[in-house]
């Protein structure tokens, strides 16, 4: 039964409702309330690199690329040092100048056999510069050739199109942003000590559930969603990789074309694109320096007859009121945490969208579960 799908009538669905209980148990492995508090398990060879490593090199491909942008988001803001994050296929193909001394090449794959992104590693390794992998699948290729594994814990996924393993890299990036970190730096960026930071994570698995409890609301979104030809998700800062992700969930399982966008590059062509009824999905973080720019980017949409909605925090509704249709509210919570939360809506937005056009949404026409061939 632990594979099998259960009383849903998908993979996907089990595996969207499965991440509060997969936050919980990963949560649970890394963060203690003692004085430690925060431990990622790594050998003390590998955390000696990770102290000197002046530059992070990410690579993955389609939702772990996304995962990978977001931990550039925090690992900057938060540890204060420099992160590349590239698609793997681009990054094999070129010569990345890498430098043993200062790069660590971090290696993001659920299945840790995509053939590109194993040889990206092999690069970095031929080319003296450590390497640490975040992995879901244990005894993987990558899990095996990596100097160092994060396991992302999240139990085997069938659905095709990635859900608590995205959830679950985004988590892990974030710890490692927290682990990172000088403590000065994060309460001058979060206003939270590192302890504060760290318990609040602990109650993200709980507030996850708000998440899921948008479900039949999203549905109806989904059924409008059906029948459009073109769907734009808009996001700044950390929301931009989750807009991209929104955007690919949704055309991977519904085959409906779909854009994800920085609300500050509206101007510099998306909005041509915009029309009556046309279905604007914004992200909206509980950001205070974002959130104004992202109100005013659906200003420019709804002045062109879009059709709105806002995932966002329930703090935001005065805000999102004249501008959406349909607002998705969830719990707020530190900026730093609200990805995790809206990931899930995007998670349901494509499901629903999918079955209500009758798709395979488990096996979606074209793709595989694992490119392990180019
Ligand atoms: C395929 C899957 C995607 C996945 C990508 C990278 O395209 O359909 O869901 O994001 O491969 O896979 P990886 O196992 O390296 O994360």
């Amino acid at each position: 039964e632990e594979h099998g799908k259960g009383d849903y009538p998908h993979y996907m669905l089990k595996e969207i409702c499965e991440q509060p209980r997969v936050l919980a148990e990963l949560l649970a492995g890394k963060i203690s309330s003692g004085p430690a508090g925060l431990s990622l398990h790594l050998p003390p060879k590998v955390e000696a690199v990770l102290a000197r490593a002046r530059r992070l090199r990410i690579v993955g491909c389609g939702t772990s690329y996304h995962a990978g942008l977001l931990g550039k988001y925090r690992i900057e803001d938060l540890a204060g040092r420099p992160v590349e994050v590239e698609i793997a296929s681009e990054f094999r193909y070129r010569e990345p100048l890498l430098d043993p001394a200062s790069d660590l090449l971090v290696a993001l794959t659920q299945s840790g056999e995509t053939a590109d992104t194993l040889a990206a590693l092999r690069m970095a390794r031929e080319a003296g510069v450590p390497t640490l992998a975040l992995v879901n699948v244990p005894g993987s290729t990558i899990a095996r050739e990596a100097d160092a594994v994060l396991f992302l814990e999240a139990g085997p996924e069938f659905g095709v199109a990635a859900t608590k393993t995205f959830l679950a890299q985004i988590a892990l990036l974030t710890l490692l942003a927290l682990h990172l970190a000088p403590e000065e730096r994060l309460a001058k960026k979060t206003g939270l000590s590192r302890q504060a930071l760290l318990s609040e994570f602990l109650g993200i698995p709980g507030l996850l559930d708000k998440s899921l409890s948008l479900d039949s609301s999203i549905a109806s979104l989904a059924r409008e969603l059906a029948a459009a030809p073109l769907v734009l998700f808009l996001g700044r800062g950390a929301d931009y990789p989750l807009a991209l992700e929104g955007a690919l969930k949704f055309k991977e399982i519904t085959y409906i074309h779909a854009e994800g966008y920085p609300g500050g590059e509206l101007k510099h062509g998306p909005l041509a694109l915009v029309e009556k009824e046309t279905p604007v999905i914004a992200l909206v973080s509980p950001d205070p320096r974002l959130l104004p720019k992202m109100v005013s980017n659906m200003q420019e949409t709804l002045a062109r007859g879009a059709r709105q909605s806002a995932i966002t925090a329930r703090s935001a509704f005065e805000e999102m009121a004249p501008l959406v249709a349909t607002e998705l509210s969830l719990p707020d919570c530190s900026p730093l945490f609200f990805p995790i939360l809206s990931s899930v809506p995007l998670q349901l937005l494509a499901y629903h969208t999918a079955c209500a056009r009758g798709l395979n949404v488990d096996r979606p026409r074209n793709l595989a579960k694992s490119v392990t061939v180019e």
